[in-house]
Parts: structure tokens; sequence; C-alpha cells
């Protein structure tokens, strides 16, 4: 065979476009799914009725939650950077003195807000993305060690479970606390600090993406 010109040059763009598709695979298969965490003991044992993304109001009531709002942005992908669409997403933390509205956290003398949600339902939209908008929850004592600021999730997607919980960068206690000290890698559990979003400048804001290994 007569290897022409145009031979090498249809040749070397197949190359590169086989190795272009080869790496944009190993950037895709280079995702890091996100670090399972301990459950905890402050899952709701009832789910309250009012669960939808606002916990910082709650139906029926007229007051507004203690403590400095949050939005959190969240987007949920698998290890190809696929979103998962309609994961149920539940979410539960302690208020902003640091309390559970759950009957075992007995060892926190701090009072419940009763404009606090606790608890929300969500879903994950077509592009895998979920928002809420909550209070930042304080540090809290436990028997085996002070909890640095946390939100707890349990995430269903189309085939998997990950329970685990979010944490905020910057926080003095990240680097004591012994449930995030075994996240691997710990990075996968910590949201990042963004703008705060127009319309909403009194609440801070962060954005987190979970990553399922299987989806
Ligand atoms: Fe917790």
């Amino acid at each position: 065979m007569i290897v022409t010109r145009r031979h090498l040059v249809v040749g070397a763009a197949a190359v590169a476009s086989v190795s272009a598709a080869k790496a944009q695979n190993l950037v895709a298969q280079n995702l890091v799914a996100t670090s399972a965490q301990d459950l905890g003991p402050f899952y709701p044992i009832v789910r309250p009725t009012d669960h939808d993304a606002d916990l910082t109001r709650v139906k029926g009531r007229d007051g507004v939650a203690m403590g400095q709002p949050i939005n959190v942005i969240g987007r949920i992908v698998d290890l190809h950077g696929n979103p998962v669409s309609n994961a149920q997403i539940d979410i539960w933390q302690c208020n902003a003195a640091g309390r559970y509205a759950h009957p075992g956290d007995t060892a926190n003398p701090a009072a419940l807000d009763p404009n606090f949600q606790g608890f929300a339902r969500l879903a994950s939209d077509r592009d895998g993305q979920f928002k809420f908008r909550s209070v930042k929850p304080k540090d809290y004592d436990t028997p085996i060690g002070r909890r640095t600021p946390h939100i707890h999730y349990s995430i269903d997607g189309h085939s998997e479970r990950l329970v685990t919980q979010m944490y905020f960068p910057g926080e003095p206690l990240n680097d004591i606390d012994f449930l995030l000290k075994n996240a691997a890698p710990k990075q996968s559990v910590i949201a990042e600090a963004i703008d705060r979003l127009s319309g909403d400048p009194q609440a801070l804001a962060f954005r987190w993406t979970v990553v399922l290994g299987v989806g």
C-alpha cells in the first residue's frame, strides 16, 4: 500500500480523536465516589409532615429559625459524571444551637427551635441538582468527642443508597472530628463556599457534588 499524505493526515486525526476520547474517558472515570459516613443516632423517628426545601420555616408558624441562614446547591452524579435524576434525598441536622429534634438527643442542654424544620425530603432534578435553604448547624458534644458542623444525608440513587454527611469548609473542628477523619477522601464530603445567591444576600451559600459509585 502506498501511504499518501492524506492517509497520514486522516490517520493522525483518527489517533488524535481516539486519544481525546480516551483522555475524556479517563477524566470521566477519574471521578471519586463520595465517602459514606455514619448514619448517626438522630435520623427522625417520625418524619415531620413539613419536609420541604426551606428548613428555616415550619408550615403553620410565623417565626423563622434562629441562626445563620444558608443555601446549599447540590448535584448528584455517577462516576462518569452523568446526572442522577430523581434521587430521593433525606437531609437532617441539628439547629443553630447544636440540638436535634430527636428524643435521643438528651446530652445537649441547648433548646429546640420550634421554627426549625430540621429534616427535608428532596428529589434531584433531571440534571441531578437539588437545593435547600437552612441554617448553619452548630458543633456539638458527644460522649466520644465534639462534632464539627455537618448535615446528614441519605441519598437513594437508582440502584444505590449513600448515607453520608456534608461538612463546611474552613471549620476549625474539621481537623479533629472523629467521623470526618475517616472520610476517604476527606475532601469528598466538604462543601465549597460560593458567592451568596442574588435575591438571598443574608444566606451563606455552599455547593456540593455527590458522586455515587453505582448511580
Ligand atoms: Fe450529627
